[in-house]
């Protein structure tokens, strides 16, 4: 066969656009935070990562045009050799003071930090790996690179404890899990795994790319709320959530950080950090540890859109963050409920297969502390008569089997054909071919 053949022959993409449900790559012309620009029209935007709200903070921006004054757009190389900034040294240094870690090393994007990282301390002779199952993409894929073996995937810390039980010690396994699950919001019970790790000796990851910047105090993520900061030994955070940049970081103990920063190969092998990313980054850091009305607008948002968007009906899956995912079940369906909210004026994104389990598919959404009260009852609005439109599951989705197979066209035609019985709704996709 043609190696090239899977590209040849895709053609999932298309029929999706074909059936006018296709959500994916909308394109902003511009932004103000909780408001954006697509297509020509403002929309709410509730589809980011933006936590805290700090893309838009005027000591942020400054930093970074600064930064691009001072240091001009780009490395142009890796940190090792020749694009190390005295930016990337103090970043690393208050990034370690902040997570209360011995030393940090920043890598160019969160998705290499979690490879690299994983890779590299995944490779050790007779390593195990146990890893939650619903991590993030980068976290299975430097499990998948680390050549050690990958024990079964654990649904949570019960699953985790009976596998451990196996044996009384695990000195060569690493549980590797994130500490906000960033499609359900939903937090590890890190507290428990800490207390496992203590009777089973066992070494701990946690990616807390959603959990840093928003739980515990001043944003120190989710081990730090729940009392076991040192109970993790390597702690990855991104910049690209609430830190308002690009980019990513492992702490830890210094030796095992000055073991990373001579040795993963995505960080030694990719250009450093852009100067205006690294900026925006460290004046984000600051200013989040010194705004604790950020925090408290974040909250209070949060809990304001959760209640009632569950009034609505929506089922919101056991969220404790501002992460707020409104589970949907059918693929197409949420599809086409996003595509339809962008053109009332609400931008939420549709979480599908592989992200979230086949036929378990959600529209996540997420709140900021820029967003006002008029943003979300505007958002809930539209939801609401979404809701009575689409054949949203409003079950408990836990007694919702798993599909075993998703066929995006199957998807596709069940949905037309349930829409042909609507042929008084002018949205309704004309087409599959
Ligand atoms: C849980 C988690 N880990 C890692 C990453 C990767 O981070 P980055 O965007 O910095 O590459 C993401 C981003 O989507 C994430 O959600």
């Amino acid at each position: 066969m043609d190696i090239l053949e899977p590209g040849y022959s895709y053609r999932d993409s298309d029929l999706i656009k074909a059936a006018g449900m296709y959500p994916f790559f909308p394109v902003l012309s511009s932004s103000e935070g909780p408001v954006v620009t697509v297509d020509g029209r403002q929309v709410i935007m509730l589809g980011s990562n933006n936590y805290l709200g700090l893309t838009h903070h005027p000591e942020v921006l400054k930093a970074a045009h600064d930064a691009l004054d001072k240091y001009g757009t780009s490395c142009t190389g890796s940190r090792f050799l020749n694009g190390n900034l005295d930016l990337h040294e103090t970043l690393e240094r208050e990034l370690a003071e902040f997570t209360g870690k011995q030393a940090a090393l920043v890598f160019s994007s969160g998705f290499l930090a979690n490879v690299g990282t994983l890779g590299q301390v995944g490779s050790t002779e007779d390593a195990v790996i146990f890893e939650a199952s619903e991590n993030h993409a980068s976290l299975y894929d430097g499990a998948r690179m680390a050549r050690s073996r990958r024990v079964r995937l654990f649904d949570d810390v019960e699953d985790l404890g009976r596998q451990l039980a196996r044996r009384t010690s695990w000195t060569n396994a690493l549980v590797v899990t994130d500490g906000v699950f960033s499609m359900t919001g939903r937090e590890a019970d890190l507290r428990r795994m800490v207390a496992l790790k203590k009777k089973h000796g066992f070494r701990l990851y946690v990616d807390d790319a959603h959990g840093i910047g928003v739980l515990g105090p001043q944003g120190r993520g989710t081990a730090a709320s729940q009392g076991v900061a040192d109970g993790v030994d390597l702690l990855f955070g991104t910049f690209s959530k609430s830190l308002a940049s690009v980019g990513g970081f492992v702490a830890g103990e210094r030796p095992i950080i000055e073991y990373l920063r001579h040795n993963v190969r995505t960080f030694i092998f990719s250009a450093g950090l852009p100067p205006a990313s690294a900026a925006a980054a460290l004046a984000a850091l600051r200013v989040m540890q010194r705004e604790q009305g950020l925090f408290d607008r974040l909250w209070e948002n949060a809990s304001y859109f959760k209640a009632a968007v569950e009034r609505v009906g929506y089922r919101t899956m056991g969220t404790t963050t501002p992460i707020i995912p409104l589970f949907i079940g059918s693929e197409a369906v949420a599809m086409r409920m996003c595509c339809e909210a962008m053109r009332m004026g609400l931008f939420a994104t549709p979480a599908v297969y592989p992200a979230v389990p086949k036929g378990h598919a959600l529209i996540r959404t997420s709140v900021t502390p820029a967003h006002t009260r008029e943003h979300l009852d505007g958002a809930v609005d539209v939801l609401a008569k979404l809701a009575a439109k689409y054949p949203v599951y409003m079950g408990d989705p836990a007694k919702l089997p798993a599909a075993r197979e998703m066929d995006i066209e199957k998807e596709i035609r069940r949905w037309l054909e349930s829409q042909a019985l609507h042929k008084g709704d002018p949205s309704a996709p004309q087409s599959a071919a």
